[in-house]
């Protein structure tokens, strides 16, 4: 097939490494480096005008911005096949107040909340919840719209800061899970579960990002929460929206239960990465089938090899970030290097954004997989470049070798 992939991060170039494996014809609008190496790219954000160009069997939506803002109504009128949630759809993610809402009504498990639409009332609002408190903005923010307070100097500082139409949550504790499915509308493919790690320091330390590193291992969420997880919330979320396409629930596994963080209309980036890495199923068939209502009895396979995706980041990420250094060693490093924030310049590949590359490894079991992409990085440099050095500890930790491969920053 020959196939459109809108984006241009390291999800993007993930799902063009995998279909150009499966000898598909990859187009990227806008695309990356990475994906001009086995693609063609198209320069645009004008997507139909990108497909009319090329008339492609399918289109696929990395990120959430172009689904928010209607993309696949706009394909669908102009009868191409894309895969992706309708703009109805994609507010569960464009808005974190209707996500809210939309999970009260359903009775989807979550943590407490109170929606404010003024600074002065998420002040008073605050009086409901004990510290760590959780403030997130209402709209998009890549990420980066989530404070976690630990007091309440804290907490006023974020909600002036993310202000004014904000979601003001209790904390929940527990371990972090990405748990994407696939649909047509009707039918319900399950991924499997990865693992991210969304604060920029290790051992959860620091603001968060849009994600950190992530890791891909048939144990992270046994058969029957995976099942209770269809039950209670994806088969809902599909059957009140009719979604189609890629939907993401982050999910905290609490004491009571799983509960859902956040819903991305989206695969999850970095967790496409490691997803694609271990994906044994045709992928391009289930995207077709996706996008023409063809899901029933599909199930997808994956290797039985784990693996682990390590972001490297730009200086200053999350911050103000430093762009135009020069990247050396992703070809030579043994392992496939996933490109986001890059760009060609007059000295060759060059940083361009926040999250830079992902590099991803797979292993015979989940310490090899991670000692594997904590070798490859060691190949790999640009000035300012930071990561995170416990990237699948806390699935090593859980599963053993008793001892936690981390490397001094
Ligand atoms: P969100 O964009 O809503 O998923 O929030 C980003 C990140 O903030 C999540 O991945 C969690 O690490 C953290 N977070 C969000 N909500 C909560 C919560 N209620 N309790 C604890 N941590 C949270
Ligand atoms: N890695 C989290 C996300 O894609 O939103």
């Amino acid at each position: 097939m020959k196939i459109l992939i809108i984006g241009s991060g390291g999800r993007e170039h993930a799902i063009a490494w995998r279909l150009a494996q499966e000898g598909h014809q990859i187009f990227g609008a806008p695309g990356n480096p990475g994906i001009a190496e086995i693609g063609q790219l198209l320069p645009t954000t004008d997507y139909l005008a990108a497909a009319n160009s090329i008339d492609p069997d399918l289109t696929v939506v990395g990120p959430e911005v172009p689904l928010v803002a209607g993309v696949v109504d706009q394909f669908r009128a102009a009868k191409r096949k894309i895969v992706g949630p309708a703009q109805d759809a994609a507010q569960l993610e464009g808005s974190k107040i209707h996500s809210k809402e939309f999970m009260r009504r359903l009775g989807i498990p979550t943590a407490r909340y109170a929606r404010v639409e003024s600074v002065e009332a998420g002040i008073t609002a605050l009086a409901e919840f004990d510290h760590p408190v959780v403030i997130k903005a209402d709209g998009l923010a890549a990420g980066k719209g989530v404070i976690i307070a630990k007091d309440r100097a804290e907490a006023e500082a974020a909600v002036r800061s993310l202000g004014p139409r904000l979601v003001i949550e209790e904390f929940l504790e527990g371990e972090e899970v990405s748990f994407i499915a696939l649909s047509d509308g009707k039918n319900i493919v399950p991924l499997e579960a990865t693992q991210d790690h969304k604060a920029v320091g290790d051992g959860d330390t620091g603001p968060n990002t849009g994600g950190m590193g992530a890791y891909c291992d048939g144990r992270i969420l046994p058969k029957a929460d995976a099942q209770h997880v269809l039950d209670t919330v994806i088969g809902p979320v599909v059957e009140a929206t009719r979604f189609t396409g890629f939907l993401y629930a982050g999910l905290m596994m609490t004491t009571n239960g799983p509960k859902v963080l956040e819903f991305n209309v989206r695969l999850g980036d970095p967790e496409t990465q490691p997803l694609m890495h271990r994906l044994d199923s045709p992928f391009g068939e289930v995207l077709l089938a996706s996008a023409t209502g063809n899901l029933a009895g599909v199930s997808l396979r994956w290797k039985s090899e784990p693996s682990v995706c390590v972001v490297l980041a730009a200086a200053g990420y999350p911050g103000q970030v430093r762009t135009g250094d020069v990247i050396t060693g992703i070809h030579t490093c043994g392992t496939q290097v996933f490109q986001a924030g890059t760009k060609q310049g007059p000295k060759g590949l060059e940083t361009a954004g926040g999250r830079v590359l992902g590099v991803t490894a797979s292993g015979a079991d989940l310490a090899k997989a991670s000692a594997n992409a904590y070798a490859a990085i060691e190949k790999i440099h640009f000035d300012g470049m930071h990561y995170r050095h416990d990237i699948a500890a806390k699935g090593l930790k859980r599963w053993g070798p008793a001892t936690i491969r981390t490397i001094a920053p």
